[in-house]
């Protein structure tokens, strides 16, 4: 395949807004999709005031910034992806919901264009199985935030091709980031490894172990992590979170991988973290919702 020109990114939220605009400010024109017009509008300020604080830090030039903007496009209709070289989707974290999208990008896309999924944990095999061209099928599992984290983990399925890495791992390098390549097993490398420390942190609040603040605090200072664990998960999503943890537990077959009851419980009561303003921490006093 020549350069890729035109990306589709599916999936609004914070990491499909991130990622389109991370190609945008790369020289990629995007087009973003998703089914809900609110979450659509939502990703277009978040882009142009992300966009707008780099330019005002000097950061990004003013006229790199317009140029950016100018290559974004927001869409409710799939069918636009019809022009796109390469697509990313970043939709919800569930394997049927994905595998349905890809039945219809496989439909849409044109016959050279690579169908890349943003899965934190989900078969990638499985996922490509969906479409007729599963060596075009592959996982590109960018770390949140997009626009700041370096890293991108590839995932190989069963039947990726060497032609479809070998784009998938150029596209990244262009967009600024360092590759790691894992084999298709539930949770890849990085969740595979974070997320039991997330759950185990959840274990250690549900047990009474210490507080919440405690926790973050023994292992930031402790282990010198940025965050705690706690207020990763917040800011991950606890929905992402169980989700993975369950992708794990099935994929994997063993009881340490079982979600812990409070993590559950949390997502249950709609606690999602930072997007919904309350998760293990409370970020503002809006009105939650269990939708995720
Ligand atoms: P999110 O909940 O912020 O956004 C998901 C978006 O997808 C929503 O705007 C929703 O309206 C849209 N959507 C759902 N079904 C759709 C469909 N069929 N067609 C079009 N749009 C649809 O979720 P987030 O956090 O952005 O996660 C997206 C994916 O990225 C998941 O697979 C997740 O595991 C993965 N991921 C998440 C990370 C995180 O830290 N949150 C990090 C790396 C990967």
């Amino acid at each position: 395949m020549s350069e890729v020109k035109m990306i589709g990114v599916v999936g609004g939220g914070q990491m499909g807004s991130g990622i389109a605009q991370v190609a945008a400010m790369h020289g990629v024109d995007v087009f973003l999709h998703d089914l809900d017009p609110q979450a659509l509008s939502k990703a277009s300020s978040s882009i142009s005031s992300s966009i707008h604080r780099l330019v005002s830090k000097a950061t990004l030039s003013q006229a790199a910034g317009a140029d950016a903007l100018k290559r974004l496009h927001f869409t409710t209709d799939l069918e636009d992806f019809h022009m796109a070289d390469f697509i990313i989707e970043a939709i919800v974290e569930s394997e049927d919901v994905k595998k349905s999208l890809f039945v219809k990008l496989d439909k849409i896309a044109k016959s050279s264009a690579i169908l890349a999924s943003n899965t934190s944990s989900i078969s990638v095999t499985r996922i490509a199985s969906s479409t007729t061209r599963s060596s075009q099928v592959i996982g590109m599992h960018f770390m949140n935030p997009p626009p700041v984290m370096k890293l991108i983990e590839i995932v190989r399925g069963a039947d990726t091709s060497d032609e479809t890495f070998a784009v998938t791992k150029a596209l990244s390098e262009r967009l600024g980031k360092i590759v790691i390549t894992s084999k298709d097993y539930s949770g890849f490398i990085v969740n595979r490894i974070l997320m039991p420390m997330i759950n185990e942190a959840f274990f250690a609040l549900y047990a009474g172990v210490a507080t919440k603040e405690d926790i973050d605090t023994g292992m930031k200072l402790g282990t010198n992590h940025p965050m705690g664990p706690l207020e990763l998960a917040d800011f991950i999503g606890l929905d992402v979170c169980l989700s993975i943890m369950r992708v794990l537990h099935a994929g994997l077959g063993d009881n340490k991988y079982a979600p812990c009851p409070l993590l559950v419980q949390y997502v249950d009561a709609g606690r999602l973290g930072r997007k919904r303003g309350i998760g293990v921490y409370e970020y503002s006093k809006e009105p939650r919702s269990t939708k995720s």
